[in-house]
């Protein structure tokens, strides 16, 4: 992909899009409501895209359309000789952190796709959802798999097949949609999908109260949103001055939030109705031990479990090549490399730090056994980087557009030639005080409910 613009505006909203729409919807958001209590989770989460995440998505994709550049050279060149760039930079690591992870999962999905097809998610196997547990304590297999998708991920990255992106995305979201609703009624009509329900829509009032749940639902919302690092901003230096961005923001916001909320109405009915079920403790396995069951209540639900998984698959290359596109964006234009060295460089530094990520959920209990911490190497990854990294990315490049470039000349370039922009003191509002003030508040809290 060498530095050009999008061909049209819904290319860009269904790049964008494509990034957005991941295994953060579909994986981690039911994972993270059945960690944070349930429906509280939910409201928090909804308020933190409304107020803060839409907001910096909208000045994100300002900066990008401004400057044409990657994000730490953004930086420079809107406040050249000071140390904004770091932003920029963190965002750079973020991505690799992010991605040595996301690889990991995106290959179990490869594997469960392969087990739908070939009937092994079917009858007796999945009792007592041990499948999942057996499967991961395989490392060898999680690694090969991890590096599978990874490899996949650079081989679209170097080939610059945007066009063969586009077009995959432009397929694949109507298909996963109707998908995901169809998968949601038939979770609705399974006994207990009551219980399940009510789980998800109503708040238990004290975990309104806990500082962790505002704290993963923040997270939660920065990653689902694909915020925070720089990835919206990259995306938007392919803008075109004349793509108004207001409007694609709206839509990308909705259609992320559509897609995870959606997940919820599958994941909760579906769990309840099985015997034993406890969201709060089946961590990053949550929906590959719920699913596959739910896919065995359907007729021809191998079928449904192949094109599930094979969709998921592929919404989380387009989210991995996103996530890849910024360090190899920064190594290409602000160092220099040719866009060949910078994906292998990439490649392989995010292999390396994938491995303990797909060793540690079962071979190597690296951190599982340590009191007070009891995580393992992956969800480790994902609390550092999702729950702060992405957050204070955020805070940063709030205070940055509020106090640093000034929202006026921000303003600026969102009404550039006429575009739609509603409400743009509400927008310079939440930008400069109520993002900074919000996310501060929330990561002091966190820091302080620890100590
Ligand atoms: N938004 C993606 C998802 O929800 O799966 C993950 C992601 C992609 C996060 C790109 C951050 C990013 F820059």
């Amino acid at each position: 992909m060498a530095r050009g613009s999008w061909a049209t505006r819904t290319g860009f909203i269904l790049a964008a899009a494509g990034s957005a729409v991941g295994l953060g919807n579909i994986w981690g958001f039911p994972t993270r409501v059945g960690q944070g209590g349930g429906a509280a989770f939910v409201a928090i989460y909804l308020g933190c895209i409304l107020l803060i995440c839409l907001p910096i998505m909208v000045g994100e994709f300002a900066i990008g359309r401004r400057t044409q550049l990657s994000p730490v050279r953004s930086f420079a060149l809107l406040r050249p000789g000071t140390r904004w760039w770091v932003v920029g930079a963190v965002g750079v690591l973020a991505g690799g952190g992010i991605l040595s992870f996301y690889c990991v999962i995106a290959g179990w999905t490869v594997a469960y796709a392969w087990f739908a097809l070939t009937g092994r998610l079917a009858g007796e196997q999945l009792a007592a959802g041990a499948f999942f547990a057996d499967f991961t304590s395989n490392g060898a297999a999680s690694v090969g798999l991890a590096l599978l998708v990874l490899v996949a991920t650079a081989g679209v990255l170097l080939g610059g097949v945007r066009g063969g992106i586009e077009r995959v995305t432009k397929a694949m979201m109507p298909v996963l949609v109707a998908l995901l609703v169809l998968l949601a009624a038939r979770a609705a009509t399974l006994p207990g999908a009551a219980e399940g329900l009510a789980y998800y829509l109503r708040p238990d009032p004290s975990s309104l109260l806990d500082a962790s749940v505002y704290n993963a639902a923040l997270g939660q919302a920065f990653f689902s949103l694909s915020l925070g690092m720089g990835t919206m901003l990259t995306y938007g230096s392919y803008l075109s001055r004349q793509t108004g961005i207001a409007g694609a923001a709206l839509w990308i916001v909705l259609l992320d939030t559509a897609i995870a909320l959606l997940a919820g109405f599958i994941i909760f009915p579906a769990g309840f109705s099985l015997s034993g079920f406890d969201p709060g403790s089946s961590g990053p396995g949550l929906i590959f031990a719920v699913l596959p069951r739910l896919f065995a209540t359907l007729p021809g639900g191998g079928l449904f479990g192949t094109a599930f998984f094979v969709l998921l698959a592929l919404a989380a290359l387009t989210s991995a090549i996103s996530l890849m596109e910024v360090p190899v964006a920064h190594f290409i234009d602000a160092h220099g490399w040719s866009r060949t060295r910078a994906v292998i460089t990439v490649t392989l530094g995010v292999f390396a730090l994938a491995i303990p990520s797909a060793l540690g959920n079962g071979a190597v209990p690296l951190l599982t056994s340590v009191p007070g911490v009891g995580m393992d190497f992956l969800t480790l990854m994902a609390t550092a980087w999702n729950d702060f990294a992405l957050p204070v990315g955020g805070f940063l490049t709030a205070v940055f557009i509020g106090w640093a470039w000034r929202v006026d000349r921000a303003l600026e370039e969102l009404v550039r030639e006429q575009a739609w922009f509603p409400a743009p003191r509400a927008w310079g509002f939440l930008v400069r005080w109520v993002c900074p003030a919000a996310i501060g508040a929330i990561i002091v809290w966190t820091f302080a409910s620890f100590i």
